[in-house]
């Protein structure tokens, strides 16, 4: 296996994990590259459900899916209120924090206590091998209170529950963003922390 980057490796562990027709959650759909993805991977029986807080992300979104449309739900709304849509198992799930890439207002961006909630509640609805893959951004204001915010939390679950790891690339300039996956080894709603 070559060393793969960070999004190409955050997609393999999703294509190895999600099977065809299982629903997924794209938590950050931004310009809709990762719906896109899991649109395809899931194929007609299955669904996404992609969450924006930005129309224009939405919009963007939709524009990129045309007849993957039919397997994709755009949700206007926080991805921290995820169970309020979704009900039944959840075979993966992706988040790619930060701002919207060539949005309007740069300065909306993904917050930590909200990200904490919904990779929290997504970790509940998850099938049992199923993985949720972060790739965490730091460089812009605010991006680092985020990755200290996330990395407590995540360091912090219980091994018995779910198994995290950090991956990324450690000799490259300007901020290249790295991984944290998860992946859930036993049956919970909550997964519990060590104090
Ligand atoms: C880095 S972009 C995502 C890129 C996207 N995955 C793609 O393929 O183009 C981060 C997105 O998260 C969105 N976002 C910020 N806070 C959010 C929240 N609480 N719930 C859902 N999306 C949020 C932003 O509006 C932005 O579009």
């Amino acid at each position: 296996m070559k060393l793969l980057r960070v999004l190409p490796l955050s997609k393999e562990l999703l294509r190895q994990t999600v099977e065809a027709g299982e629903i997924v959650i794209d938590a950050t759909a931004g310009n809709g590259n990762d719906t896109e993805f899991l649109a395809e991977h899931v194929g007609e029986n299955g669904h996404v459900f992609a969450f924006d807080i930005q129309q224009q992300a939405l919009d963007s979104t939709y524009n990129r899916l045309s007849s993957l449309n039919e397997r994709v739900t755009l949700i206007l709304d926080s991805h921290a209120n995820v169970q309020k849509y979704i009900t039944g198992e959840v075979g993966g799930a992706m988040f790619n924090l930060g701002y919207l890439p060539y949005g309007e207002d740069l300065s909306i961006i993904t917050e930590p206590d909200s990200t904490i909630k919904a990779v929290e509640r997504i970790l509940g609805m998850l099938k049992v091998g199923g993985i949720v893959t972060i790739t965490v951004y730091d460089g812009h204001i605010g991006g680092d209170i985020e990755r200290d915010a996330l990395l407590d939390f995540v360091k912090n679950l219980h091994q018995r529950d779910v198994h995290v790891i950090r991956y990324e690339l450690i000799n490259q300039r300007k901020n290249p963003p790295f991984l944290i996956a998860l992946e859930k080894m036993r049956s919970f709603t909550t997964p519990r922390r060590v104090e």
